[in-house]
């Protein structure tokens, strides 16, 4: 990747507070944040909509043409996802979209079908992008890697406060075997799995809240940036 630009990846398993806390910094940096999280879902919606196999790789492969999968900026600077033409940022929400995702992600043919798109906005933009394997696959050469985490019982609290805010309320127990079951699946798939890039660092969560995390989200970010520089 050319150097024009700057990158900040940040990995990690779901509900560690990877897209609050990025969409904050980013905004502080005038970067642009790329959640590719919402691009996964966005296959899982249209795949849902089609009544395909979640798990028919071939199926779903065959599907991609059809797709156009588009990353819009509204003027409030929030990341919109548009499937043939239809904003579908609200709907990859729902607990079936994110079970949706997980699956359409572990084929090699979706993930490979979502690299361009994902490499091309780091190409023109300095981005936070994060994801699963952005340190590791998307973007190695960022200037900063970040693999952002929690302990279960955080994330789940964190997951559940977040549904019902959105008005959609799940039991506790359900969210925590819901999100156990997808980061076991995000971790031990074949292609692209989530693992901690070996230059990334660590930042655990668990015991911050909301504002020291991103101070210490934007000083690991600054060190590396001053250092590129
Ligand atoms: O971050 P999230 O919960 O919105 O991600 C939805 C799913 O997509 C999740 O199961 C992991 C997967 N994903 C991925 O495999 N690679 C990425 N870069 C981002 C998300």
């Amino acid at each position: 990747m050319d150097q024009l630009f700057h990158a900040v990846a940040i990995d990690g398993p779901s509900g560690a507070g990877k897209s609050t806390l990025a969409r904050r910094v980013a905004r502080e940096l005038h970067f642009l944040y790329v959640d590719t999280g919402a691009i996964y879902r966005s296959i899982g919606w249209y795949v849902l909509q089609r009544g395909a196999a979640l798990d028919n790789a071939e199926l779903v492969a065959a599907l991609l043409p059809d797709l156009n999968v588009e990353v819009r900026y509204g003027e409030d600077g929030l990341q919109h996802m548009v499937v043939n033409g239809q904003d579908v940022t609200d709907e990859i929400r729902s607990p079936e979209v994110s079970a949706a995702a997980s699956q359409v992600a572990a084929i090699p043919a979706v993930r490979a079908y979502l690299l361009d798109m994902q490499r091309n906005l780091a190409r023109t933009h300095n981005v936070i992008m994060d994801g699963r394997d952005i340190g590791t696959v998307v973007l190695p050469e960022a200037d900063c890697k970040v693999f952002l985490t929690a302990s279960d019982e955080a994330r789940a609290a964190r997951r559940c406060r977040e549904l019902a805010q959105r008005g959609t309320p799940v039991a506790y127990e359900e969210v925590l075997s819901d999100m156990r079951r997808r980061d076991e699946k995000d971790r031990t798939r074949a292609a692209a799995p989530l693992r901690q890039a070996e230059d990334a660092v660590v930042l655990d969560t668990s015991e911050l809240d909301f504002e020291d995390s991103a101070q210490a989200l934007l000083r690991l970010i600054r060190e590396s940036i001053s250092h590129e520089a």
